[in-house]
């Protein structure tokens, strides 16, 4: 059961609010009242104790396999990867950002380890890999038959803005500081640029992510499917 939200009665979404808007200063839902529902995807320890985990109203109550399974039926062929050769802080947005966007796999390049803060928690439900070398990610994605298409602004880039990306697509991300490597940018289709137009040389990378996979959407996805 949808906890109601103070100002708005049940099942009433405020005519100015947008979606993600609607339920603003909730905080999850409370225990399961009424009949105990017969749904092998509802996890008892949530109807029991309430759920307050950062999932969209749909998975309300849903075990963390069902929501990952749920969310399989849907996902693009859209893959991402990101360089971590220096521990990047970035990589906790990036796949936060995947996951919204139901992108098929997060693919860390380098180190193992990465700081989940920015994740949310988000993780649970986003499949992700690791390659030890941008060769082994590029031997990878031809494999499975995915265009490269490294994301920075570097000289003789293409405007983002602009460019058509493919469909079945890898979106290749560098890390503060050295950017994308130039292993990277050679074994890939094409390096797209986001246009700036201030001071700053480059923008953070998880921000940049969010930019370039919303251009794939914006490209294929099919919004009448979106929450
Ligand atoms: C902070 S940037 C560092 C590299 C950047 N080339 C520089 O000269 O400072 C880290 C990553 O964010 C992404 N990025 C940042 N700004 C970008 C832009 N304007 N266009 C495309 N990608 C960008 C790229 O993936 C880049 O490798």
């Amino acid at each position: 059961m949808i906890l109601d939200s103070p100002r708005q009665p049940a099942g009433e979404p405020d005519p100015g609010k947008g979606p993600t808007e609607w339920n603003e200063g909730r905080h999850g839902v409370g225990p399961w009242e009424g009949p105990w529902p017969d749904d092998e995807r509802l996890d008892p320890e949530l109807l029991e104790h309430g759920d307050h985990r950062n999932v969209v109203d749909a998975y309300r109550y849903w075990k963390r396999e069902a929501v990952t399974q749920d969310i399989d039926k849907r996902r693009h062929p859209l893959h991402i990867a990101i360089e971590n050769f220096e521990n990047d802080s970035n990589i906790g947005t990036v796949v936060r950002t995947a996951n919204a966007f139901a992108v098929d796999t997060v693919h860390i390049v380098g180190r193992r380890r990465w700081n989940r803060r920015g994740a949310m928690v988000t993780d649970r439900y986003q499949h992700l890999r690791h390659h030890d070398t941008v060769a082994e990610l590029i031997e990878w994605a031809q494999e499975e038959g995915l265009t490269v298409v490294a994301i920075d602004n570097t000289p003789g880039s293409v405007p983002l803005e602009t460019a058509q990306l493919p469909k079945r697509c890898l979106l290749l991300f560098g890390q503060e500081g050295p950017g994308v490597t130039q292993q990277a940018q050679d074994a890939a289709r094409m390096t797209c640029s986001i246009a700036q137009f201030g001071s700053t040389r480059s923008i953070n990378a998880g921000v940049a992510a969010g930019i370039a996979m919303h251009a794939w959407i914006r490209q294929h996805a099919d919004l009448s499917r979106a929450w």
